[in-house]
């Protein structure tokens, strides 16, 4: 995509994810350009210029925070407790005992199902070996590896689904019960980063025979979790607005 620049819609007045992301090549070309780095080939002083003309230079795209400071909201209102929760993507060695588990997986459950039927199943996995066995096949976190030490493989079981029509319904719950997960364990301290799960069939079956999963298993998504250390870095990842989202209709 970088090598698209010159291709850009610099208008970012029109959308927020222009504007961040403008922020975002800004930031990237100014690192570069710290470090002596040469990236002339694909983005130019030109582009760059061009890009400063349009940017909104109080765009945050990252902060840094203490620990306290960023669960200081977990027991609070709903508003300002999920506006808290964001992707962490680098864990402290304290491993997360099975208790705790099982206490965020009681709140995960709440999640609703269709008809009540419940298709998803946990799977904690502990083993290192494991772990990276399911994550060189993920491929999606390859910059944090060395402290992922424990991670959540979370399934949704096709056999509960009996028409063409219901083809789609184990994602769809498998997606609500991921929610209600990252929101219980934002509640438990414990960070986590989604690492999505799309694959092709080969690379199916082979993670369903690495976790023992049942053919009718599937994954829904690969969690890295455990605590944080003193002082964290997370990016903001800026959302569409509201009107850009909601649609009214009469
Ligand atoms: C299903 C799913 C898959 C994701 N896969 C990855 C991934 O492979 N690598 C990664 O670094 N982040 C991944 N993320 C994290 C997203 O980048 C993140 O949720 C998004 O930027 C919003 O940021 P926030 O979670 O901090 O609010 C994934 C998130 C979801 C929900």
């Amino acid at each position: 995509m970088i090598r698209n620049l010159e291709k850009i819609n610099y208008d970012s007045s029109k959308s927020s994810q222009v504007s961040i992301s403008l922020k975002v090549l800004s930031d990237y070309f100014k690192l570069h350009l710290n470090n002596n780095v040469n990236i002339e080939d694909f983005f130019s002083e030109k582009i760059y210029s061009r890009i400063q003309e349009n940017l909104i230079e109080e765009e945050e795209i990252y902060k840094v925070v203490s620990k306290s400071e960023y669960y200081k909201n977990v027991n609070d209102n709903f508003l300002d407790f999920s506006n808290s929760r964001k992707s962490i993507r680098s864990f402290s060695k304290e491993l997360i005992k099975i208790d705790i588990i099982k206490s965020v997986v009681d709140i995960a459950k709440n999640a609703p199902s269709v008809c009540n039927r419940q298709p998803v199943k946990v799977h904690f996995i502990q083993n290192k070996k494991t772990i990276d066995e399911i994550l060189d096949i993920q491929g999606g976190l390859t910059g944090f590896r060395d402290n992922i030490n424990q991670i959540i493989v979370l399934t949704s079981d096709r056999n509960y689904f009996f028409s063409v029509g219901e083809r789609n319904q184990l994602y769809i719950d498998g997606g609500i019960f991921l929610m209600n997960l990252l929101y219980s364990l934002h509640y438990h301290e414990i960070a986590s980063c989604c690492a999505n799960w799309g694959k092709e069939y080969q690379e199916d079956l082979k993670a369903e025979k690495i976790l023992g999963l049942k053919p009718s298993e599937k994954i829904i998504c690969v969690i890295a979790l455990g605590y944080i250390e003193d002082t964290i870095k997370y990016t903001l990842s800026k959302r569409r607005t509201v009107d850009e989202i909601l649609t009214v209709v009469n």
